[in-house]
């Protein structure tokens, strides 16, 4: 962890940097390379992104995949802590009948799990040929459901975080790395 804040960037709420641009890249590309090799064989591969926060990952992460691939997405809101199951809603769905497909489904970050675990229930009754999950970032701390998660970037501690496309109020997607937000210097920032 270093110490960072980039003044190319309209932001005065950045903590550390927590992971860094090139190391995003290196693993993003490890990523890439595995399931290269895992999916060689596959007849139908959806990379299936949960707008908005998968963008910036899954538009990196695709180009990292050297095998023919479709691209989907839905898009979906999460009320984790509404309820003590967790309550998703689905706002938009994907386009592309899974029926026999090999699916990848990509988020951003794993927080409390519910997203993955009700998106994924979802998708496993419209019988893909094969589910996995994927996600850049997994807050371990925060876990509420247990998650078999297959390609995975990096754990992270328990703080908020932003960049890479991950936001706070929609700011700091555009952050080409991973850093915390100095909650007290956000609060200030917005009165
Ligand atoms: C965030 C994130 C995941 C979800 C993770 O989405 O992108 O989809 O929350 O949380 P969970 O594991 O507790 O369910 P958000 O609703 O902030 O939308 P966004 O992707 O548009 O930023």
């Amino acid at each position: 962890m270093s110490d960072f804040s980039n003044p190319n960037f309209p932001y005065d709420f950045i903590g550390q940097v927590l992971i860094t641009q090139e190391q995003i890249e290196q693993r993003v590309a490890e990523l890439g390379h595995q399931i290269t090799k895992d999916y060689a064989d596959s007849e139908r591969l959806l990379l299936l992104g949960l707008l908005r926060g998968s963008v910036v990952f899954m538009t990196d992460l695709m180009r990292n995949i050297h095998l023919p691939i479709t691209l989907d997405f839905m898009s979906v809101s999460s009320y984790a802590g509404a309820t003590s199951s967790g309550f998703v809603r689905i706002d938009s769905d994907h386009k592309t009948n899974i029926h026999g497909w090999d699916v990848i489904l990509i988020d951003d970050i794993v927080d409390s799990g519910y997203t993955l675990r009700t998106v994924s229930k979802l998708l496993r009754d419209r019988q893909p040929h094969s589910l996995a999950l994927c996600a850049l970032l997994d807050k371990v701390a925060q876990h509420r459901v247990q998650l078999d998660i297959h390609y995975l970037g990096f754990e992270i501690p328990d703080y908020f975080v932003v960049g890479y496309g991950l936001d706070i109020d929609e700011k700091g997607r555009n952050l080409p790395y991973i850093a915390s937000v100095d909650l007290e210097k956000y609060q200030r920032g917005k009165k």
